[in-house]
């Protein structure tokens, strides 16, 4: 396995008391696979990732447990050095917003050579030709005028294609990408996906797509985790999460998603706010929203409960969510 997290809590310290912002989240990709980390603003997708990325903001941010397995090695406890090593080089991270990531004052063909000159000890010449290579890989056209261009004389979804070359770079054998393509438009958002996806293959990379957006994932993704309030509530492969969800939080964001054959229909969403992650709710953290709950959800927390062998669901009914949809 490429990449193992492996119950990992992470929390923040504020002035109002400890935020759980991750409670114990396991999840794993595996070279070539597209893991889709879906869930509602604060569930929890970012600081995971940041922690995988060695970027958290600590303190305020502890991770008090937990392991995070990059080719078998525990990325919290690996020597600095080391870990900087593999950090840099073999996991690269892509972010929603390309403008406020990328330099206004370098050219892009400067930043995106600075990777080899800096990473690889190559020559600016050499380095302008990679630039220019990797722009034509992202489908820029005319790379080899561009390259000389400032960020912000590119649209929002050519800059993002600079991102995702920048995240190549190195060749990395895992990408976690960020939202990727929330601040585009919706056509552009697509041929973004695509593009990544087709990367991802061509690279056989492991790819972390973190998105609020279960209608941009069903073509590129392998598999789904869920999260809820800084945990899994169901994983499972793509194909079979839509068919029939297991947790009544996945059937709400199915339900929330607008599709073709149903126009004018009016849109699902799901009631209520997620929760304070000051004061996370007893029993299932769902139960306050959750139209199947009963009362035995109100002070029994569910574990995550075998689905399949290739599916866990945290919700004790489970079942009767599956047959709903069946
Ligand atoms: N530096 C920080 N200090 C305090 N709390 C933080 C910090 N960073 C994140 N949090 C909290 O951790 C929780 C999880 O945040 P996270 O950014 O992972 O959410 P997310 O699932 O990525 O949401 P979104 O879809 O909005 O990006 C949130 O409640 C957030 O306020
Ligand atoms: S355990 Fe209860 S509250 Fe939680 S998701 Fe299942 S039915 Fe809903
Ligand atoms: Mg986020």
């Amino acid at each position: 396995m490429l990449l193992e997290v492996r119950d990992l809590h992470v929390e923040f310290a504020t002035r109002d008391g400890v935020v759980k912002a991750v409670n114990g989240v396991s999840y794993d990709v595996d070279a070539g696979e597209t893991l889709a980390v879906l869930g509602e603003s604060g569930s929890g997708k970012s600081v995971t990732a940041q922690a995988i990325m060695g970027i958290l903001d600590m303190p305020p941010g502890r991770i008090p447990s937990g392991e995070i397995l990059f080719e078998g090695q525990d990325l919290l406890r690996m020597k600095e050095d080391r870990r900087r090593k593999v950090r840099g080089a073999q996991i690269a991270m892509i972010f929603q917003d390309a403008l406020s990531s990328l330099n206004p004052v370098l050219t892009v063909g400067q930043q995106l050579g600075e990777m080899f000159t800096v990473h690889q000890g190559m020559s600016q010449k050499d380095a302008r030709a990679k630039a220019v290579d990797l722009m034509e890989r992202v489908r820029i056209p005319a790379a080899k005028e561009r390259v000389r261009q400032y960020p912000h004389q590119f649209s929002g979804g050519m800059r993002q294609r600079i991102m995702i070359a920048m995240a190549l770079a190195l060749e990395p054998k895992l990408i976690i990408a960020d939202e990727p393509t929330t601040a585009l438009d919706v056509t552009v958002q697509a041929q973004v996906m695509d593009l990544l996806a087709e990367l991802q293959r061509e690279y056989h990379m492991g790819l972390i797509l973190i998105t609020h957006d279960l209608g941009v994932v069903a073509d590129v993704a392998d598999k789904i985790a869920v999260m809820y309030a800084g945990r899994i509530v169901e994983t499972a492969p793509v194909h079979e999460i839509y068919k029939a969800p297991a947790h009544p939080y996945t059937e709400g964001l199915l339900q929330s998603i607008p599709r073709l054959d149903q126009k004018g229909r009016e849109l699902y969403a799901i009631k209520g706010l997620p929760p304070n992650l000051l004061h996370i709710p007893d029993g299932c953290s769902f139960n306050p929203r959750c139209p199947r709950a009963r009362e035995r959800c109100l002070h029994d927390d569910p574990p995550l409960y075998e689905v399949s062998p290739t599916r866990a669901s945290a919700c004790h009914y489970w079942k009767e969510t599956l047959d709903a949809s069946r």
